[in-house]
This record gives structure tokens, sequence and C-alpha cells, in this order.
């Protein structure tokens, strides 16, 4: 089993051990209680800005002879002159703190930690904190800072290695002062409102690992970036912006290059082809962008031996979907190419991706049959092939699905690997260091539905203990409905609705405990409705269109006309309380609308689940 957590490129910096153990002594041989005045005034400056108290601190009435173990407070005794105790360290993060942050902050100013993520603080941030030349550490993150940053001061804080303004009101442009920050490792500003084109001078950090900018309104070419200049990268994320233009080809120069989310902006031309010369490439998520040419994209792609997941939704639309030429991807783990209109018969070389978690392929033209290997893929846990024009019978193979059939394990419904967390910091200690592992939760499903598919829903299906949701409406199964289907003892929801089924529903169903869902409208289903639990809860529409249904018990659907209806029809009124009729209903879901619909969603509306 592959390890799904990919560890960071700095799991601890030599400059932070030289902290550390600096730290270390200092606390064996001083009582660093006090700390400087100057760092006093400092600190009861800030604490009286804030219009929540941090109630630990001993303010208004303290001297300085506590400060340095006061919540948050780290000191280091710098040698000099004059030598003194001073404020290194300040993390006050997840401390519901509200206010503006006092521009008295920068006489802190040996400050190199500082970290007030996840409060209140709303406003600018002062300019002054970019006077803080020696820190190293920099979060503001998650909290309401507005307006923009000065467009020239942040370049003084040429010892930054950690940067987060990431989850507040940010606006403007991104200084373009990155030139003077060469120890940069990461920067991260997701989900603010910054605009304009990509700061060229991010070119210059050599050390950076993580860049993360996604959920902005960046616009202009990614090219803005001379990727050459940035050797370390190992995960870009620069998703939820307008950046146009190609994907630039110097990205393939990344030896490093992990993690490529560029998702919904509006890139166009091809996926490069030299983008897997180096093979480190293991997320590639292109979705929702304008990129042509299908075959030459997959071609280059598999070069990527490590890739694992390869989203590709929203793109190459109308294009033919290669068969041929194409030698497959041994390690990918998800494969999403939904809503791409693609022409063309199911992949054949997807028989080489044994270890498939999840393959996602709706809402395209596919025609043919669904091949039977797919039953062979022991790991495959969601199986979306909806909205196709695939014909033939489902094959009985997929009633194999090992995952399915005995058990799930955790790890599996996890996709390999969006970087998010970060992690900088232990307890009270400055430590680099850094792991990615924010994971996709994977559904557990088979959905079929919209296709063409005939012949019997297979009892075999029974087996898949560990499914939960199965969606086969939409297409044309004959039959009955079998009742070994109450082995599926997980199942959330059941859709068989508009279909050729005959028969009864089978009263073994109501076992299915956590059934929530379930629907077998619009067919040629007859008998009566089981009685069980949860059946009673199902809404009307979950059984009309089959004019032979019938129900024994009280039911929401029961209504005085359907009664009286079938009183006049002569109905024994003990047996048979209301039957469901059927409702003309009109089919209006044609691919292209879903197209448009989908698209203009840009990319919220999607099936995964971000954690
Ligand atoms: C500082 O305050 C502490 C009590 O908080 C007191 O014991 C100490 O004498 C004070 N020192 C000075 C220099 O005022
Ligand atoms: C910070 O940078 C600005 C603009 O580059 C400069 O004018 C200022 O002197 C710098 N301040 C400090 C304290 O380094
Ligand atoms: C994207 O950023 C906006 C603020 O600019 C925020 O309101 C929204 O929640 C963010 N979206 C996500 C998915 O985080
Ligand atoms: C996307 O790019 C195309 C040309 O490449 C342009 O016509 C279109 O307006 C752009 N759309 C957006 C939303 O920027
Ligand atoms: C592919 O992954 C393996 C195992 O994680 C690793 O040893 C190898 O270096 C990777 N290949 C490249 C080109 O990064
Ligand atoms: C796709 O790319 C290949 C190789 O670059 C090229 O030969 C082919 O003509 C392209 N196809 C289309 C439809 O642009
Ligand atoms: C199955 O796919 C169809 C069409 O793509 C979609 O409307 C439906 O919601 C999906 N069903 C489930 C259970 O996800
Ligand atoms: C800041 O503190 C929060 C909460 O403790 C932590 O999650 C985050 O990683 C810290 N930031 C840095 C850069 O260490
Ligand atoms: C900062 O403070 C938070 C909350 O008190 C704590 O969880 C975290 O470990 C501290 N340390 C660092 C280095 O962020
Ligand atoms: C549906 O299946 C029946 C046989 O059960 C067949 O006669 C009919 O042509 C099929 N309809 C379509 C649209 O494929
Ligand atoms: C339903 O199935 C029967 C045979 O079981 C077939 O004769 C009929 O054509 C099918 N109906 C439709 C609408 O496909």
């Amino acid at each position: 089993m592959k390890d799904i957590i990919l560890m960071g490129a700095s799991p601890l910096s030599a400059n932070s051990c030289c902290i550390l153990s600096l730290l270390f002594l200092f606390f064996l041989k001083i009582d660093a209680s006090a700390c400087s005045s100057s760092d006093l005034i400092a600190l009861q400056d800030f604490w009286e800005s804030l219009e929540t108290k941090i109630l630990e601190w001993p303010l208004p009435d303290a001297n300085s002879s506590s400060c340095c173990s006061w919540l948050g407070i780290q000191c280091d005794f710098l040698s000099g002159s004059p030598s003194a105790v001073r404020v290194v360290g300040l993390n006050l993060s997840g401390k519901s703190l509200q206010g503006v942050l006092p521009n008295s902050i920068s006489g802190l100013d040996k400050l190199r930690f500082l970290n007030l993520s996840n409060n209140y603080f709303r406003g600018h941030i002062p300019p002054e904190l970019f006077y803080l030349k020696f820190l190293e550490v920099l979060d503001l993150s998650k909290n309401q800072l507005s307006g923009t940053l000065p467009q020239l001061g942040m370049g003084n804080l040429s010892s930054l290695r950690h940067l987060d303004l990431s989850n507040n009101k940010l606006t403007g442009a991104i200084p373009d002062t990155f030139q003077s920050m060469r120890e940069l490792e990461i920067f991260l500003a997701e989900s603010n409102a910054f605009v304009g084109e990509l700061p060229a001078s991010l070119s210059s950090c050599s050390k950076l690992t993580f860049l993360s900018l996604w959920n902005n309104s960046l616009e202009g070419s990614i090219g803005n970036i001379d990727f050459r200049g940035l050797v370390s990268i190992s995960s870009l994320n620069l998703g939820w912006n307008k950046f146009q233009g190609h994907i630039p080809e110097v990205l393939s120069g990344c030896k490093e290059l992990k993690i490529l989310s560029l998702p919904c902006n509006n890139l166009s031309g091809q996926i490069p082809k030299s983008l897997c010369n180096h093979g480190a490439l293991r997320f590639l998520d292109l979705h929702a962008n304008i990129l042509s040419n299908i075959s030459a994209s997959l071609d280059g792609l598999q070069n990527c031996q490590n890739l694992t997941t390869l989203f590709l939704t929203w793109n190459f639309k109308g294009e033919h979907l290669p068969i041929n030429g194409i030698r497959g991807f041994p390690n990918l783990w998800g494969l999403d190419i939904g809503f791409c209109g693609l022409r063309g018969y199911f992949p054949s070389w997807l028989r080489h991706s044994r270890d498939l978690r999840t393959l996602a392929m709706s809402s395209n033209y596919l025609t043919g049959e669904i091949p039977s290997w797919l039953g062979g893929l022991d790991h495959l846990i969601t199986l979306d092939l909806s909205d196709n024009l695939l014909s033939g019978e489902i094959p009985v193979s997929l009633s194999q699905l090992k995952s399915l059939r005995s058990g799930v394990s955790k790890k599996d419904t996890y996709l390999c690997c969006v970087p998010q967390s970060v992690y900088w910091g232990k307890g009270d200690q400055i430590i680099s260091g850094s792991t990615f592992k924010l994971y996709i939760n994977v559904p557990i499903k088979i959905n079929l539905s919209h296709n063409i598919l005939g012949g019997p829903i297979w009892s075999e299906f029974g087996h898949l203990k560990y499914i939960h949701n199965l969606d086969l409406s939409w297409n044309n199964l004959s039959g009955s409905i079998p009742e070994e289907l109450s082995g599926m003892v997980n199942l959330e929801k059941l859709d068989l609705s508009f279909n050729n089924l005959s028969g009864s529903i089978p009263s073994s169903l109501t076992g299915l405990t956590f059934l929530s869902s379930f629907n077998v409208a619009y067919n040629h289903l007859q008998g009566l409705i089981p009685s069980g639990a949860q059946f009673f809860s199902f809404p009307c529409s979950s059984f009309e269109g089959n004019p032979g249904l019938y129900s024994n018990s009280p039911h929401s659907c029961n209504s005085i006309q359907e009664k009286t209806k079938l009183k006049d029809d002569g109905l024994n009124d003990e047996e048979v309380e209301f039957t469901i009729l059927g409702l003309p209903f009109a089919i209006g879901a044609t691919m292209g609308f879903l197209f448009t619909v989908y698209l203009s969603m840009c990319c919220w509306g999607q099936n995964y689940d971000y954690e």
C-alpha cells in the first residue's frame, strides 16, 4: 500500500535548529521572564488596541519582570550592544481576538515569529508590520483583514520563510517585491480578493516550496513567473482565478513539482508534452479550463509514472477520446474526465490502472459496452459513467468489485494529495516543518444512469455489501428487481427509476436499514409496496409511473382523493388504499444543457468534497 501522505521538502531546516538550540540553552541558563522595556511598551500598546482582552496577560498593572512568561510570548537572549532579552515570538492564534492591528507592533523589532491566525482582526495590515525585518514566520491567516498590501514595504522581510495571508479580505495587487525575499519557502494567500498579475519577482524565490494563491481574482499569464527560478517548487496551486493563456512549458523544468493544481481558470492550448519529463508529478488538477487536444495531452501525461490523480473534467469539449497509442497510467488512483462531451469508446488503456479508486467519466458521448474487466479493479469505489450513450448489458463482473464486496479501506476513500495544511511549530517552539495532506473524500457509489443499458439487474449485485449509492436510473433495464439486492446492507440511495422493470418490489428491501432515498418511479412494477419502517418515509414520487403498484399501509402518499377514486373503481378498501398514478413527465435534461449549467457553476458543484 502506498503512503498517501507526501512529505514536504523541508522537514527541519538548519536555521530553525539553531534557533531551537539557542532557546534551549538560554532557558537552561537564565531566568527568562523579563523582556526589554521597548518590548513591554509595544506589548502594552498591542493589548490596549484590542477590543477583546487577552485575559492571561497581567495588564494593565504589570512591570517588565514577567513578560517573557506571558501566554504566547517567546523571548531570546540576544547578544550585541546592548545585549538584552528580547521578544522573538508572538503566537496568539485562535484566541478570538478582535480589533485593528496597531502599528506599534513594529516596536517588537526583534520578532522572528508572529502567528495571529484564526482571530477577528480587521482593517489594514499596518505597513509598519513590514519593518520587522527579522521575521521568519508571519501568519495572519483566517482573519478579516482588508485593504491592499504596501507595494514596497513587504520587501523588507528578507528573512521571511513562511508567509500566510490566506482567508482574509485583502485586495489589490500582490506586491512585486519578492526579489529581496530569497528565504521564502512557503507563500499562501488563498481565498482573498487579490487582483492583477502574478508578481514576476516570485521567480527569485529559489527556496519556494509551496505556493498557493487559489480563489482570488488574479489574471494574466501563469508564465509571468519564470519557473526556471523556482527550482524547489513542490506544490503549485493557482486554481480558481482568471488566468489565461497556455500552461507554461518551462514548468517541466521544476524537478520537484509533485502537485500542480490550476483548475477553474481560462487556460487554453495543450498540456505541455514535456510536463512529465521528470516524472515527479503526482497530482494534476486542470479541470474547468478550455484545454484542447486530449490525444496529445494523454500521450504526454503517461510519462508521469507516479501520477496518482488526474482531473481533466470540463475541457477538450467534444473531442475524440483516444483508444490507441496510450500505454496507460499504472499508478493512477483517481481519474475524472467528465463533462467533456468526449466521443468514442470506453478507453481500454484504463485496464492497466490497477489501483484506481475513482473513475468518473460522466456527461460524455461514450458508446459501446461497459467492459467487464472493470470488475477486476480491486480498489474501485466510485464508478460514475452516467450520462453517456453506453449500451449492452451491465457487466455482471461489477458485482465482483473487491472493495465494494469485502470492505473499503479508509485509505481508499481518500485521493492523494492536495497541499493545504502546512504545519509550522510544535508547542511553543519555532520549528520549520511542512507536510501536506489534504485529501479528497471519495464517495462510495456506482452511477450508470442516463445511458441505454439493457438487460437485467443482476442478483449478484447483492454481494456489494459496502456500496452506499447505486443509481441505474434512466436506462432500459428489464426483468424484476432481485430480492438479493437486500444484501447491499450499507446502501443509502437506490435509484432504479425510468427503466422497464417489471414484477414487484421485493419485501426483502425493507431490511436495508440505511436506505434513505429510494426511487423506482416510471417502470412497470406491480403489486404491493412493501411496508417497513423507512418505506413509509419515501415520497409518492418514488413510486409514481407504475400503474400496477399499490400500498395497504398508511403512507404519506395516501390522499382522500385517491381513496375516493379507488372506491369508485370498486376496489376493496381493506386491501388497496391507493394506487399511485402515473404522471406525465417531460424529459428535459439533454447533455448540452447539463454542460452549460455545470460550467457556469464553475467548480463548486463538483463531485468531490474538499476536506
Ligand atoms: C514587578 O511586579 C512583581 C509582581 O507582579 C513584583 O513582585 C516586583 O517587585 C515588581 N518589580 C518591579 C521592578 O517593580
Ligand atoms: C522598508 O522598505 C521601504 C521601501 O523599500 C523603505 O523605504 C524603508 O526604509 C524600509 N524600512 C525599513 C525599516 O527597512
Ligand atoms: C473564496 O474566497 C471568498 C472570499 O474572497 C470566500 O468567501 C469563499 O468562501 C472562498 N471559497 C472557498 C471555497 O473557500
Ligand atoms: C477565456 O479566454 C478566451 C480566449 O482564450 C476569451 O475569449 C474569453 O473571453 C475568456 N473568458 C474569460 C471568462 O476570461
Ligand atoms: C516515484 O515514486 C517513488 C516512490 O514514491 C519514488 O521513489 C520515485 O523517486 C518517484 N519518481 C520520481 C521521478 O519522482
Ligand atoms: C494534437 O497534437 C498532436 C501533437 O502535438 C498533433 O499532431 C495533432 O494534430 C493535434 N490535434 C489537434 C486536433 O489539434
Ligand atoms: C448520477 O448521475 C446523474 C447524471 O449525471 C446525476 O443526475 C445523478 O444525480 C447521479 N446520481 C447520484 C446518486 O449521484
Ligand atoms: C499558527 O497557529 C495555528 C494554530 O495553532 C497553527 O495551526 C498554524 O500552523 C500556525 N502557523 C504557523 C505558521 O505556524
Ligand atoms: C500557538 O498557539 C496555539 C494555540 O494556543 C497552539 O496550538 C500552537 O501550538 C502554538 N504554537 C505555534 C508555534 O504556533
Ligand atoms: C430496450 O430493450 C428492449 C428489449 O428489452 C428493446 O427491444 C428495445 O429496443 C430497447 N430500447 C432501446 C431504446 O434501446
Ligand atoms: C420493455 O421490455 C419488454 C420486454 O420485457 C419489451 O417488449 C418492451 O419493448 C420494453 N419497453 C421499452 C419501452 O423498451
